[in-house]
């Protein structure tokens, strides 16, 4: 049903405003707000998305549509639990730049192989850029049959979609694709949400998977901030360094299978590709180094081996500094303030740099003892072995502690070339040799 509905539209940058305003509270320009008269057609949003079933037993309803299809690279499986299932919504949100087209190209390339039919939307790319980039991957021309519609209205997809029958739907990206019954800038929250609603429900009606790509701004949010993250099944997240080889995918929520696993990627020269853990791409070098020391990260039902790097040097700041990659500032400041206070290393007027090998991000704070073990090793200038491993969440009080469901998990660590921990005492690994820290201050001699 359309509606008449009177909104003031900021003719400098778009945005829309229910009121008459002097300055545009987008742009800040003044004097840019003029009326007009729009024809909004109602969309609610529930009704959108799965429709009304009525009553049913849950033991009466047909599960086995559920069968997971693998995306063709194995981490991506991993991260999303087994593959994806019909209807099944994805959001890939990351960074401009991390390589979000290349792997959905290369997911609709290898998945149509297959049998299952694809259909590739883009709204910032032309065919040619993207046949281009194919090519490259695929020499052998696996990608000729991939279907390929550049579009910058919903509508035309819509159109599309109704007119062909496609098993899975790569949109890319939400931000570039926008709605013509809806006012705002293309990538605002309006657009963004009615976009991503009316893909959905018919996602959901007509049972194709889609993947929705949505860009990361400056402040790491998707753009339309927590709008999407509802509509969607799964939300996956690119993380690494742009400029590095690794990219680490994570689904930040996933209505279809587990959050805790992680799938580990590398950018080639030809696309992506699934990496094997086991080669300890986060690892770091095999050579002992000043102020480099490994932890490992739980990720799932698998262990990652993540070195830590620190560099502390004399400050020439009113402020000593503080930078932190792959590790939460917040924490690298209460590291440094409990080895100041109970480890006697005066830090107050030394610079503290701490990253992360390939840019892992290390969100659990049983790295916190490598975090400060690699500081007082930079700091000590104490190299530490290839072979030594910390683990231990450090308290306020400086005492070092580890969750019990760690302990059995930590088994599996030999495998990586680890015979020496560094943790809590008590634990008992076959094959590695553990060096016990009670307290903050006892790393210097638990290194030595
Ligand atoms: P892209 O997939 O366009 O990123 P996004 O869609 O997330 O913005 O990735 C672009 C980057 O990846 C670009 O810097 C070039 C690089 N790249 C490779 O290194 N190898 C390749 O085979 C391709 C296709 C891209
Ligand atoms: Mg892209």
């Amino acid at each position: 049903m359309a509606k008449s509905k009177q909104v003031y539209v900021c003719s400098n940058c778009g945005a829309d405003s229910p009121r008459w305003m002097g300055k545009c509270p987008s742009c800040g320009e003044w004097n840019t707000l003029e009326e007009k008269t729009l024809l909004v057609k109602e969309t609610k949003v529930s009704q959108m998305l799965v429709g009304d079933q009525g009553l049913v037993k849950l033991g009466n309803v047909d599960v086995t549509q559920n069968k997971k299809v693998t995306t063709t690279f194995s981490e991506l499986d991993v991260a999303l639990g087994g593959g994806l299932v019909d209807g099944q919504v994805v959001l890939v949100s990351g960074e401009p730049g991390i390589g979000k087209s290349t792997l959905l190209l290369q997911l609709a390339v290898n998945i149509s192989q297959q049998g299952i039919k694809c259909l590739y939307v883009s709204g910032e790319e032309s065919a040619q850029q993207v046949s281009g980039r194919a090519a490259r991957i695929y020499p052998k021309g696996e990608y000729k049959e991939l279907q390929f519609l550049l579009t910058s209205t919903v509508d035309k997809v819509f159109a599309t979609l109704q007119d062909n029958d496609f098993d899975l739907v790569i949109f890319d990206s939400i931000q570039t694709i926008s709605d013509d019954d809806v006012v705002g800038v293309p990538g605002g929250m309006a657009q963004v949400k009615a976009v991503a609603a009316k893909m959905v429900s018919l996602a959901k009606q007509s049972d194709f998977r889609l993947l929705i790509v949505g860009h990361i701004n400056k402040d790491g949010d998707i753009a339309g901030p927590k709008v999407l993250e509802h509509l969607v099944d799964t939300v996956l997240r690119f993380e690494g360094e742009r400029d590095g080889l690794y990219r680490v995918v994570r689904a930040v929520k996933n209505r279809f299978g587990g959050t805790g696993e992680v799938g580990i990627l590398e950018m080639t020269g030809v696309g992506m590709r699934d990496v094997d853990l086991a080669q300890g791409v986060f690892a770091g070098g095999g050579e002992g180094e000043v102020g480099a020391v490994k932890t490992v990260a739980f990720e799932g039902n698998r262990p990652i081996v993540v070195q830590v790097q620190a560099l502390v040097g004399r400050t020439v700041f009113p402020y000593p500094k503080r930078v932190a990659e792959g590790v939460p500032i917040s924490r690298l400041q209460l590291i440094c303030a409990i080895l100041e206070r109970y480890a006697k290393i005066s830090l107050t007027e030394y610079d503290v740099y701490v990253r992360t090998a390939g840019g892992y991000s290390l969100e659990s704070a049983t790295s916190d003892l490598a975090v400060a073990a690699a500081i007082v090793s930079a700091f000590h200038q104490l190299p530490v072995g290839p072979d030594v491993l910390c683990v231990g969440e450090l308290g306020l009080s400086g005492r070092l502690f580890l969750p019990n469901m760690y302990h059995d998990r930590l088994k599996s660590v030999s495998k990586y070339g680890i015979k020496r921990l560094v943790s809590v005492a008590g634990l008992i690994l076959k094959g590695v040799k553990l060096l016990p820290v009670g307290y903050v201050g006892e790393i210097v001699s638990a290194l030595k």
